[in-house]
């Protein structure tokens, strides 16, 4: 155990009591760390967490708790409500590297999670902190992955939860979850931005728990995708990691990770971090490209990938620290890119959902830039599955995605055409061996 834990602010350094119920610095307002005082064996610590992969413990099962030495914000291992989160594979993926103009490239797919998203990472240390803190309702707004996965995550603990999201603009398969698993779904009638705003109010004005990612917990939880990835390639790090920014929680984690672990010794230089957002959601890409300091306002986000439509991102400060100690860089990428790149990620048999496939668009850019080198080791991080959103997936291949469409049955009104570059269309044959015969050319 480190010698000790603690919530530090990233503006003013003042310190907190991790049992202290802050979402942020009680001084200066800001975002809150945990921080830790860390004492430990590199080669205990990478020979412990190994080990761990043998064992049917239900921490060590855990692609989070196995990395428990580095999360150890908690007093008792009981309050941990875990469903084996993590253990997501990385897959070599050919024929995206050959789209980006790379060599070798690999998707870490963080979609193979229990409720299909990344979330459940951050869930699983967010709502175990909700227990410790003898929570009752945990609550969340969600542009759809994060209210599935506190559902999941409250139902597990036996916690009521309440979700915010915005009406009718989250992918059905993440609606249908949260209503399975038996949360309070509230539509609200605004964007992402707004329910984050209300929930952010009542979560100050009474006792719910504030299960977003401006909770500094949900975000050790999420570091671990790091630690996992450096531990997979045998804390041989990569030259590039490219992730989705949205809200910028996951980038945040992810640049705390990769920092803990340097700091520590498990790997002896930092890769670089790329954020990658859609073109109309992009005010951290607005940040770099036109080297202002603070986040630019940008209105209302438009995106149909639609987990990252978020103007304002609570967590921006700390995905700029982490791109800041990563020398990494921030683009974004256009409804066209994504939507090709997505199809290319399913040609490789892999897929993911639209917000993920940021990633391999960015790339492109990247290697184009001449920022990445056709040479270097890249890994991206896919943080969806292809399954939370089919819709978007079946109206590329049928060449019926429009940026602004309303759909009934079929297309009743449409604007923005996006290209079905790389489209798969299914196939009209009548129940006829014989043409099914010529039609397949068996
Ligand atoms: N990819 C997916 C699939 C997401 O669901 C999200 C965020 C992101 C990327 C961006 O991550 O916000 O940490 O920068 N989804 C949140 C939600 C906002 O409510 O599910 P971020």
């Amino acid at each position: 155990m480190p010698a000790r834990s603690y919530l530090k602010c990233i503006s003013c350094n003042a310190d907190f009591d991790v049992h202290d119920k802050l979402y942020t610095c009680a001084r200066c307002g800001d975002l809150l760390d945990v921080t830790y005082e860390f004492a430990y064996d590199r080669d205990y610590l990478k020979r412990t967490f190994r080990e761990r992969r043998l064992s049917n413990h239900p921490l060590d099962r855990s692609g989070v708790w196995r990395f428990r030495e580095l999360l150890a914000f908690y007093d008792d291992p009981k309050h941990i409500v875990t469903m084996s989160e993590g253990n997501t594979p990385i897959f070599l993926a050919p024929r995206s590297a050959r789209y980006a103009g790379i060599h070798k490239l690999q998707f870490k797919h963080q979609g193979l999670n229990p409720t299909g998203s990344f979330k459940d990472n951050g869930m699983t240390s967010g709502v175990t902190q909700a227990r410790a803190l003898s929570a009752r309702v945990v609550a969340c707004a969600s542009t759809g992955n994060t209210s599935a996965s506190m559902a999941a995550y409250a139902a597990q603990a036996g916690l009521l939860a309440a979700v915010f999201i915005p009406a009718g603009q989250i992918a059905f398969g993440k609606l249908s979850q949260s209503l399975d698993y038996g949360a309070k779904t509230l539509q609200i009638d605004g964007d992402f931005d707004a329910a984050m705003q209300l929930v952010l109010e009542l979560s100050k004005e009474t006792d719910l728990y504030l299960l977003n990612s401006v909770n500094p917990f949900r975000l050790e939880g999420q570091k671990a995708i790091a630690i996992e990835l450096l531990e997979q390639l045998d804390w041989q790090p990569p030259d590039h990691i490219l992730v989705p920014g949205g809200n910028l929680g996951n980038s945040s984690a992810i640049g705390k990770g990769l920092k803990e672990c340097y700091d520590l010794g498990l790997i002896d230089r930092l890769p670089k971090l790329h954020v990658i957002q859609a073109a109309g959601a992009n005010p951290l890409a607005i940040m770099y490209n036109s080297k202002l300091t603070t986040l630019p306002k940008i209105g209302t986000a438009h995106t149909l990938a639609t987990a990252i439509k978020i103007a304002n991102p609570v967590s921006w400060k700390k995905a700029v620290r982490a791109i800041e100690w990563c020398q990494g860089s921030c683009i974004d990428v256009t409804e066209q890119e994504i939507a090709d790149a997505k199809a290319i990620i399913g040609s490789d048999g892999i897929g993911c959902e639209p917000a993920s496939a940021v990633t391999l668009a960015g790339l492109k850019r990247l290697v184009e830039a001449s920022i990445v080198d056709k040479d270097e080791n890249v890994v991206a991080i896919l943080t969806g599955s292809l399954m939370k959103d089919p819709d978007y997936t079946v109206n590329y291949h049928m060449d019926k995605l429009y940026e602004k469409a309303i759909y009934h049955t079929e297309t009743i009104s449409a604007q923005g055409h996006i290209k079905a570059s790389f489209a798969n269309k299914p196939l009209q044959v009548a129940a006829d061996k014989i043409a099914i015969r010529k039609l397949l050319g068996l």
